[in-house]
């Protein structure tokens, strides 16, 4: 992890030079996007997952809510990075650092993953 976070300045100014390719610098994005990784909550296919699970009583009786993280395999780009950038979702964190080339890349990988379901 830590080496990783060393690493990414040496990537991005290999920027001229790729020895690793779009999809792998997405993947370690997507993984690791300088702040919660994504896979935490979207899950490590991006096809979303449960993050928490409560209950609440209501009338007497229990009753189970779940938390999700939606599925982000379907999403057009526009939307995609509107999201990264939004001002108000409920739980996930803002991405308004990721620079253009980040999150092509992200978005890349996680248009991979499409057809891993
Ligand atoms: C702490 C959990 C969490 C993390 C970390 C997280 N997300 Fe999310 N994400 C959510 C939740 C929950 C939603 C649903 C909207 C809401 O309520 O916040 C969401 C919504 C989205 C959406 C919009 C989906 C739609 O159908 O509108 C996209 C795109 C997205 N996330 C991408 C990402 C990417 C890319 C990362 C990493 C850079 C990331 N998320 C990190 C929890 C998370």
């Amino acid at each position: 992890m830590r080496l990783i976070l060393f690493l990414l300045p040496v990537f991005l100014l290999a920027k001229e030079n790729w020895f690793i390719t779009k999809l792998e610098y997405g993947k370690m994005l997507y993984h690791n996007p300088r702040g919660i990784s994504c896979a935490k909550c979207h899950g490590e296919n991006a096809q979303g997952k449960v993050i928490a699970r409560y209950y609440i009583t209501k009338n007497n009786q229990k009753i189970l809510k779940t938390i999700k993280a939606p599925d982000i395999t379907n999403i057009d780009f526009d939307t995609f990075q509107k999201k990264l950038f939004h001002k108000k979702l409920s739980i996930m964190p803002k991405y308004n650092y990721l620079t253009p080339q980040e999150i092509s890349a992200i978005y890349l990988y996680i248009q991979s993953l499409r057809n891993k379901k």
